[in-house]
C-alpha cells in the first residue's frame, strides 16, 4: 500500500495537527496529510494548512445535516483512509462514525479510560494521582469511549499545576500521535 490519506480535525491551535504534518514529511512516514478540517475558521491550526499547502474545509454545524454531506463528499473525493481528531471539540453523529467505523481516531490527554471529557489536568491532579498521560484510541458513539490502541504515563509532580502537567502532556501527544499512526499502518 502507498501512502495513506490522512484527513485532521482540528478546532484551535493545532499543535498535534503541527506535529502529524512534521512526522508525515519524514522518509518513514506511512502516511500523508492530505486535508485539515476545522469546525472553526478562525482556529490558528489553520495556518499550517497555508504553510504546508494542505488542502482545508471549513465545516459550520450550524446546519449539521448539509454540512456532514458536504463533508462526507469531501472525505471520498480526496480518497481518506483514516481520520484523525486532533483537539476537536465538536461531537460527531453517529451516523458519520458508522460510515466510517474503525477509521477514526483521537487523541486524549488522559490514561483512558479515566477521566473522560474535559478538564482532565485539573481532575487527576486534585485526585492526587502520581500519573496522569495520553491515549490514542478508537471514536466510537461514545464520548472517549472507543477502544485503546495506545497511551503514554507521565508522572504528576508535587508542584505541577494543571498548565504546568498539561503542557508536559501535550509533548508526549506530539510524540504518540504519530508514532500510533505510523504503527497501525505499518501493520495494515
Ligand atoms: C489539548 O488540550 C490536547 O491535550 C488535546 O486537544 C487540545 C488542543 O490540542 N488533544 P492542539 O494543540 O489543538 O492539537
Amino acid at each position: 500500500m502507498g501512502k495513506a490519506n490522512v484527513a485532521v480535525f482540528i478546532s484551535g491551535s493545532g499543535s498535534n495537527l503541527n506535529s502529524l504534518i512534521k512526522f508525515s514529511l519524514k522518509k518513514n512516514s506511512k502516511f500523508r496529510i492530505s486535508l485539515i478540517v476545522s469546525n472553526n475558521s478562525k482556529a490558528l491550526g489553520l495556518k499550517y494548512a497555508k504553510l504546508f499547502n494542505i488542502k482545508k474545509k471549513i465545516i459550520n454545524y450550524k446546519s449539521k445535516r448539509l454540512m456532514e454531506k458536504g463533508l462526507i463528499n469531501k472525505l471520498q473525493k480526496e480518497r481518506i483512509d483514516i481520520i484523525c481528531l486532533a483537539g476537536f471539540m465538536k461531537i460527531i453523529s453517529k451516523n458519520f462514525i458508522k460510515k466510517f467505523d474503525g477509521m477514526i481516531l483521537n487523541i486524549h490527554p488522559s490514561l483512558l479510560p479515566k477521566y473522560k471529557g474535559l478538564n482532565t489536568h485539573f481532575r487527576a491532579i486534585s485526585n492526587k494521582d502520581r500519573y496522569s498521560g495520553c491515549t490514542v484510541h478508537l471514536v466510537n458513539h461514545k464520548l472517549d469511549g472507543g477502544k485503546i490502541i495506545s497511551q503514554k504515563k507521565v508522572k504528576i509532580l508535587k508542584k505541577d499545576t494543571p498548565k504546568s502537567l498539561a503542557s508536559r502532556i501535550l509533548k508526549q501527544e506530539h510524540v504518540l500521535y504519530s508514532k500510533t499512526l505510523n504503527k497501525i499502518l505499518f501493520n495494515l
